[in-house]
């Protein structure tokens, strides 16, 4: 089968061209940055990722310089367009204003990679170098305001690179830069889900071998779906799948999880309730990623709890996680890349175990769009397939913990600057003494939202607000619409780590919310809708609610979702009857600058 390659220098979406690629129905690979150009003979194509590394900086990778001279079309995308420009003779420099949200870049010559493009097109950036001089025999064809080298090209050589990212659904016109890439490749497209499930099984059967399989199961659709493609594959009865229920599922969602699995024929599922063990570890802990290592490192020790009771012999059994790829990326789980957040299937202690080849993932490679198609084609339910991902820790990473207040140093001078901007707009701003995670150019931020407020009736000009103030101040990552009470001046703290009130406050927040997104038939539109509770109080004491709808595809890159504010206002009055909730917020913050979940 024809392959193109992707040259991972630890890019948030250096997987994600893989997937871009394959689903224009080419097998596509990852190998590391700093891969030797005679490994790479076998290839159609090579794509240079992006990086949180600045290609000026002395321990940044580097390319082999070997790869231009393998005769094969090269494309380097951010980071990769930045290497192009630095090795190949031309400049890079910091750019005087930081990039992350959507640009707009006038294409100037519509040959190559840009064939069919418009003259000027909207395109997702997130960067802060950029080239200044393209190198010789390069010409450049893209240009934003910010970014005067957005896109070059030496047609000669089959080398293109472009700044922006083609690889994330923001650039509508990002398939058809890669699709015009695969076709100057000369690459058949003979890849398709079909072929993927057929490989896997037959992995897995290799891999597992006599062994039996002890799966961990978090009930939502990816370990479903392996759960589905290891029974399919090795029988029921060679497959031990366990739910570790760790008291942070939705309300009532642990009871939910065996029925929905039985529903789709699965019956050999047993539950562990780890409620008591969990709430008790987590007792005085505030740091988002302290909380997620106990979280995943229990989960670990329970497993091996479960394992030893049943007194599973580890030469007769293998592990198995439904981890997809976002995961492993977000937590840093390639060579180079940053880590955003730890997820929970990503801890050390797992991590060990995968190194010593003892855990088997068979939907690693793949992202939620292609585990959907996966659970497709072996049956399973519409609803259980077009559920909204949840995390494997649950409403744990929700539910923000924080000891006291916690504002940036500069807190009044920072106020005041953004004051100026939002009161042009009729706004008013608060920054909040609260901090969550985000992703900035590829690296993990962890830093303030900052509130505005005000007479907002419509989306207008918020989605601009927002990504001006993030790009601006380094200190906030977060912009929230105050929603309820109208006043933000006045906040309270609360030191608060996660309790069982606290998780059963944000259970009914969150269905009340989920309940609503079902009843007025918006559920399908939102991609994903987390329920925050943050230990604020406005004006009174109490808790406060941010609502984190967002439209995505594959959770690497997000917009928040415009409800309609009609509805959103009937939503705020069903949560502000709940007991304890003093401030409702709205998140307006794309993805990047903000990750999805807030810590
Ligand atoms: P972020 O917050 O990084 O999340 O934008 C991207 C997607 O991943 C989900 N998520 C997790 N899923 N274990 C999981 O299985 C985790 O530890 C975890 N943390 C975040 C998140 O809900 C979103 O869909």
């Amino acid at each position: 089968m024809d392959k193109i390659v992707v040259l991972d220098f630890g890019g948030q979406y250096a997987h994600l061209i893989a997937n871009r690629i394959r689903r224009l129905g080419v097998y596509s690979e990852i190998k590391d940055g700093d891969v030797s150009a005679s490994e790479l003979s076998e290839y159609k194509g090579l794509i240079l990722s992006g990086g949180p590394a600045s290609v000026s900086a002395p321990d940044s990778v580097k390319c082999d310089l070997g790869i231009f001279d393998l005769g094969i079309p090269v494309l380097g995308i951010c980071y990769g367009h930045q290497l192009i420009g630095d090795v190949l003779g031309g400049k890079v420099e910091k750019g005087k204003v930081r990039e992350y949200g959507s640009a707009v870049v006038k294409v100037t010559d519509k040959k190559g990679i840009f064939e069919g493009v418009g003259d000027e097109e909207r395109v997702w950036m997130s960067h802060f170098d950029q080239v200044v001089d393209e190198p010789k025999g390069f010409k450049v064809v893209a240009s934003s305001e910010d970014c005067p080298i957005a896109g070059m090209a030496d047609y000669d050589r089959n080398i293109f690179s472009v700044q922006f990212h083609p690889e994330v659904t923001h650039t509508p016109c990002g398939m058809t830069i890669l699709e015009n890439f695969v076709a100057l490749t000369g690459a058949k497209r003979e890849w398709s889900i079909d072929s993927y499930i057929q490989d896997v099984t037959a992995e897995i059967k290799e891999k597992v071998g006599a062994k039996k399989v002890f799966l961990l199961v978090s009930g939502g659709v990816d370990s479903t779906v392996a759960f589905l493609l290891l029974d399919k594959a090795l029988g029921q009865e060679n497959v031990y799948g366990l739910f570790v229920d760790m008291g942070f599922m939705r309300m009532n969602e642990g009871k939910q999880v065996e029925e929905s699995l039985k529903k789709v024929g699965v019956s050999n599922l047993h539950v562990y309730d780890a409620g008591e063990e969990y709430f008790s570890a987590l007792e005085g802990v505030y740091a988002p990623e302290e909380k997620r290592k106990i979280i995943g490192d229990l989960f670990v020790d329970i497993q091996e709890k479960v394992s030893n009771e049943l007194n599973l012999n580890p030469e007769e059994w293998i592990l198995a996680q439904g981890t997809i790829y976002p995961d492993t990326i977000e937590t840093g789980g390639t060579k180079h890349a940053d880590v955003i957040k730890t997820h929970h299937n990503r801890v050390e202690k797992m991590q060990k175990l995968i190194d010593e080849g003892k855990v088997l993932e068979p939907l690693s490679q793949l992202y939620k769009d292609e585990v959907r198609l996966v659970g497709e084609r072996l049956g399973l339910a519409e609803e259980m397939v077009w559920r909204h991902p949840f995390p494997g820790p649950g409403l744990a990473v929700r539910c923000l913990c924080a000891k006291s207040e916690d504002y940036p140093e500069n807190i009044a001078e920072l106020e005041e600057k953004i004051n100026a901007i939002v009161s042009e707009k009729g706004l008013k701003s608060k920054i909040l003494p609260v901090r969550s995670v985000g992703v900035q150019g590829d690296k993990r931020t962890y830093a303030h939202p900052v509130c505005i407020y005000g007479d907002v009736n419509s989306w207008d000009g918020l989605n601009e607000l927002s990504t001006q103030l993030t790009n601006q101040f380094p200190e906030v990552n977060r912009v929230l619409l105050g929603l309820q009470p109208d006043d933000f001046s006045e906040l309270s703290i609360q030191n608060s780590y996660l309790t069982r009130d606290r998780i059963s406050l944000l259970q009914q927040a969150d269905k009340v919310v989920m309940d609503f997104i079902g009843e007025v038939g918006i559920d399908r539109d939102i991609w994903q809708f987390p329920t925050v509770l943050i230990p604020l109080g406005v004006g009174d004491e109490g808790e406060s609610v941010v609502l984190r709808p967002v439209c995505s595809e594959e959770a690497m890159t997000a917009n928040f979702y415009q409800m309609e504010f009609e509805k959103l206002r009937e939503l705020v009055k069903r949560l502000s009857s709940l007991r304890g909730i003093s401030g409702i917020f709205y998140d307006v913050t794309n993805k990047p600058p903000g990750t999805i979940e807030w810590e």
